[in-house]
């Protein structure tokens, strides 16, 4: 018995551009509309919708497969999809004018597209062509830096409801000329749209990037425009061993101040999210107190002392964060619950008796020696029955992967003295040394993994 009523593929295999493909004729936005029908009508649990690759059929897309029949539609436009969802998938009849069922046409297409492909690999490959793969990769900058730029001149928020170039050029203070080139790179990467010389906002920009949206994300994502011009001295990093020398980054030239503000926006982005389900995973019975080590945004110890009345939290922070951190607290409502102490926490006493001590993105920052360390005082601060919790990005025992952490490690390289993403095994084995029993890792979704440590 198949477990769908129907299955339906649509090719989303992505092309050169210039090259006949799916994706260039709109099969994105087929898809968006089959996936927004069939919640409209009910349908969900009927069909299951996936994506495929190239069936050698390029010319005639957007193409679409329904199966158990095999019903081959092409040429599918959004406008279409109505129809197919209300006529083939609600009520089983095939929407006749965009089937196609000429079958021996279809297989000697798809293998004339697979004998001049494979032709074509064959004439780069012995021509000794750099691979796609390779080439878009190393061109990857090219995108990001353009958003970086769009957000750090706030671009977005500049196109408000809508303008030409000089219209734009004039509110950012930039040139007009350069604007209008900056404008149209956003455009082709679905940032904003253009219609004569007036550019808007796409909703996803407007939501996301637009000073007084309820969403907005800017200031965060200053966070990464600002560690962008770190990353420009990786190779120098490589070459000594350690960051260059912080003269020639962004923190001197913008202000220390700036540079932290949006360096815990940055933090508070990801952790305001992930903060609930960490608590939830250590949860809060018998928990009454809990130092937060470098706490930042404070969005952890906030969700602890929202999940459990009688739970106190404490965050220790460097003097130029803990001001920044006590907005959020008081923001979040829950200052009578959380206390912020100024310090530092390779030198400063921990106190004692806490039931959990929290290290969320904190060990990476850090040498090996000074994790040790740390550990080693958490072990003694925490009571009875107390727990260590470290997040952060955890590394397989290579160290090659997952990609996220191996490449954060480089972060580390670039943005401190000493710091890298640590193994499993690593941590693991720092804990036991201090001390710390029943030590397990405790698997939750998302980039980051949870390790903890028992006291006895
Ligand atoms: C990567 S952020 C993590 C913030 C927070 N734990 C989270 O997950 O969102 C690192 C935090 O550690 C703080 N920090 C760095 N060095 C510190 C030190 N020596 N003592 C105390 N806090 C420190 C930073 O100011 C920052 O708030
Ligand atoms: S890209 Fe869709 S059939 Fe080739």
């Amino acid at each position: 018995m198949e477990p769908f009523r129907f299955h339906l593929f649509v090719c989303t295999q992505q092309k050169p551009e210039g090259v006949p493909s799916c994706p260039a004729s709109g099969s994105f936005a087929v898809l968006d509309a089959l996936d927004r029908e069939a919640q409209a009508r009910g349908l969900d649990n009927d069909l299951q919708l996936t994506t495929c690759g190239c069936m050698g059929l390029c010319d005639e897309g957007p193409v679409m497969v329904v199966y158990p029949a095999g019903v081959w539609y092409r040429r599918v436009q959004p406008s279409d999809v109505s129809e197919i969802v209300g006529t083939h998938l609600r009520d089983g009849k095939p929407v006749d004018r965009l089937v196609w069922n000429d079958a021996s046409a279809m297989k000697a297409m798809s293998a004339e597209h697979r004998d001049k492909f494979r032709a074509a690999m064959a004439a780069r490959d012995k021509a000794g062509t750099l691979p796609d793969r390779l080439d878009q990769m190393i061109r990857g900058y090219m995108p990001s830096r353009c958003i970086l730029t769009a957000l750090e001149l706030d671009v977005f928020t500049a196109v408000g409801d809508g303008g030409d170039a000089e219209q734009i050029g004039t509110r950012i203070h930039a040139n007009a000329r350069a604007v209008g080139m900056l404008l149209n790179a956003l455009v082709s990467l679905g940032l904003l749209s253009k219609s004569g010389d007036d550019y808007k906002n796409t909703p996803e920009s407007a939501r996301f990037f637009v000073q007084g949206s309820k969403d907005n994300q800017r200031n965060g994502l200053l966070h990464t425009a600002n560690i962008w011009h770190r990353w420009s001295t990786l190779t120098d990093a490589v070459r000594t061993g350690t960051r260059v020398p912080t003269d020639l980054h962004s923190e001197d030239r913008d202000g220390a101040t700036e540079w932290t503000r949006h360096f815990i926006a940055g933090m508070q982005r990801h952790a305001k999210d992930r903060a609930p389900l960490v608590v939830k995973t250590l949860g809060t019975a018998g928990v009454r107190r809990i130092l937060d080590l470098g706490g930042g945004s404070g969005a952890y110890s906030i969700a602890f002392a929202k999940a459990g009345p009688d739970v106190q939290c404490e965050i220790l922070d460097i003097p130029e964060v803990v001001p920044l951190t006590a907005e959020y607290v008081s923001q979040a409502g829950v200052s009578a619950q959380v206390t912020l102490r100024a310090g530092d926490m390779l030198q400063d006493d921990f106190g004692s008796g806490y039931d959990i001590i929290m290290l969320n993105a904190i060990c990476h920052m850090f040498s090996e020696d000074q994790n040790r360390d740390i550990f080693r005082r958490a072990r003694q601060a925490l009571a009875p029955n107390g727990r260590l919790a470290v997040q952060d990005f955890i590394l397989n025992p290579d160290k090659t992967g997952p990609q996220h952490a191996a490449l954060f490690s480089l972060n580390m390289l670039v943005n401190t003295d000493a710091g890298a993403s640590y193994s499993e095994s690593e941590y693991t084995h720092w804990m036991k040394a201090a001390g710390f029993t029943e030590v397990s890792r405790i698997q939750l979704p998302g980039p980051s993994g949870l390790i903890v440590g028992m006291t006895k």
